[in-house]
Formats: C-alpha cells, structure tokens, sequence
C-alpha cells in the first residue's frame, strides 16, 4: 500500500455492514486515500440511519475530521426501497457502537459533491460509491460542468452473470434507483463496476471472519461481530460457505487493481421493464456497438482480497 500516490476521495455510503467494512478499508489505509468528505445515502435504511452509522463508524476509527454530509432523503423519481431483512432495524446491527458525539455538517451531500469538484482540479476526485447513485446523479444533473472534471467513479453496484439479489435480475445499490444509475451511466465519466459477478466471489468464510476477530483492535472485533450479523441473511439464502462481502470490493480495486479482472463495455439500466427493473444490461460479448462506458470487474482473487482488509484494519485504533 505504501509508495502510491495518494487520492482524493469522496465516498457515497449507506452502511450497512459491508459498507462499515469498506469505509473502514480505507481508513486503515490512510497513505492511499484522503477522504474528503462521507456523503450519507438513503438505501440499506432511511437516511436519519445512515448518517448516524457513518458517524459511528468515523468515530470507532477515530477519524472525526471527516465530514459527513446528508444527502437526499430518497431515490430521484421512487419510493424508496430498504434492506433492514438483510442488514436490521438501525442497518448497523450485530455491534452496540456508541452513539456519535459530533454532527453531521451543515451543506447538503449534493451541493458538497458539486462545491468539491469544481473547488479541485481535473481529474483530481474519484467518488467511490457503495451505495445507490441518487446523490451523484442529483449533482450531475445540477451541475453538468462537473462531470468532465471527475476523475472516476468507482461503483459497487450491477449484476449480469449472477443476475440479481433483490429482485431476480436486479442488484440492490442500481434497483433502488435506476434513473440515478442511468445518468451517471450517460454522464462520460470513466466508471468502475464492482457487481456481484465479483463481489459473490468474495465470501466472508468462518475462517476469514475469525482472523478478523481476532485483530488486536478495536475495529477488527467490531466489524467482525457486524459481518455475522448481516451474513445470516445470505447464508441462508444462497448456502454458501460465507456470505458475500461486496463495497469493500470498491476500495481493494482502487488499492490492487490486479486483485481483479474486468473489461471495458457497455453497460445499460433497464428503467422500464416490468419484471427487470434496475437490471444492468451488461454487453460483455460486445454484440451492440453501444459506446463502452464502464470497465466492468468479473472476478477477484478472495484470498488476496481479505489479506488486504485484513492489513487495513490492523493499522486502524
Ligand atoms: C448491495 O446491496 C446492499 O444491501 C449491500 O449493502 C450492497 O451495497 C449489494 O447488492
């Protein structure tokens, strides 16, 4: 990790389990990443919920110099959608954190994205999203100067090839809003997919969960106790040895990109359809001349993905 560049992140995040592991990710690797602001998203639970849970997890890490923005209370054009069935009632179960001493700040999510981008230089911001895309779109459309002016975004978000987790062809973060995912799709910005083509490579085993525990910290236990929690939804589900453990695939992509393998194709959200809506149309075998606007990661090394979580929280309080 060390002997990089270092980058400028903004990250959009509505923990949720596997978010606390990717936010925690890259805050143990503090040399890679300068976090300039958290904006908290309505997805996995209410928005009240994830700006207390961002928070939390900041403080649990000691690192309450970041900010936390609000963003938008709910999807662009829908209702919005929850998973408490997968992550509980507060999106955070399964640890009692303590409740935060500090406050969110006071601007918006979108109007930070939009301050922050046009305050940097191009190129110079990445936005690493583990959550739905609601806050970004909301910026795009506010302020289209900003999208050549964004270095990347880096997405835990699609399915193709292991279709979907909660409708039978739709991935959660691209389900809850798809005219979110459309625009950011459209918007010209270099994209990262990380779907659950890669992310249910990456199973949380018992094993792996132990040494986790087993960090001499305060974060590793912590997190550990959260990933059993919000596991037992899947592994019931699917059977498997572990349950999936999705955004911290965003940032290891970003820390070891030969960690994964991808492409660079079209990907389409289907806003319409009756039964796949929020699918991600995916042209991996190129049969469209569709313009290629996503590098989209197919598969992952799972051993060297958890080494690289578990290094990170051993650097963390
Ligand atoms: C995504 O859905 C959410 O419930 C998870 O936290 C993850 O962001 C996976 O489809």
């Amino acid at each position: 990790m060390t002997g990089q560049m270092k980058r400028d992140i903004i990250i959009l995040t509505d923990p949720g389990q596997d978010q606390a592991a990717a936010i925690l990710m890259i805050l143990g690797a503090a040399d890679a990443f300068n976090v300039k602001g958290i904006v908290a998203t309505a997805g996995n639970i209410d928005l009240s919920f994830t700006v207390n849970n961002c928070l939390k997890l900041l403080e649990l890490a000691e690192r309450t110099d970041i900010p936390v923005y609000a963003g938008s209370p709910r999807p662009i054009v829908r209702e919005l959608v929850t998973a408490e069935h997968v992550h509980g009632p507060t999106g955070l179960d399964g640890v009692e954190l303590r409740e935060p001493k500090t406050q969110p700040a006071p601007e918006s999510g979108v109007a930070f994205i939009i301050d922050t981008i046009r305050q940097a230089d191009a190129g110079e911001i990445t936005i690493c999203s583990l959550s739905p895309l609601t806050n970004l779109a909301l910026a795009l459309v506010q302020a289209p100067d900003i999208a050549p002016k964004i270095g990347g975004i880096v997405a835990m978000a699609g399915a193709y090839f292991e279709v979907g987790n909660i409708t039978p062809t739709a991935e959660f973060n691209v389900y809850v809003d798809p005219e979110a995912a459309d625009i950011v799709l459209n918007s010209g910005i270099p994209i990262t997919f990380l779907p659950l083509d890669v992310t249910h490579q990456m199973l949380s085993t018992p094993e792996r969960l132990d040494t986790m525990r087993a960090v001499e910290n305060h974060c590793g236990p912590a997190l550990a106790d959260m990933l059993t929690y919000s596991e037992r939804f899947d592994l019931n589900k699917y059977g498997w040895e572990g349950a999936p453990l999705h955004g911290p695939c965003v940032p290891a992509f970003m820390l070891e990109p030969d960690i994964f393998s991808g492409r660079q194709i079209n990907v389409s959200v289907e806003r319409h359809g009756q039964l796949t809506l929020g699918m991600t149309v995916a042209d991996w075998w190129q049969i469209t001349d569709r313009p290629k606007n996503v590098f989209y990661v197919r598969n992952g090394d799972a051993e060297r993905y958890y080494q690289l979580l578990l290094d990170c929280l051993r650097r963390l309080p």
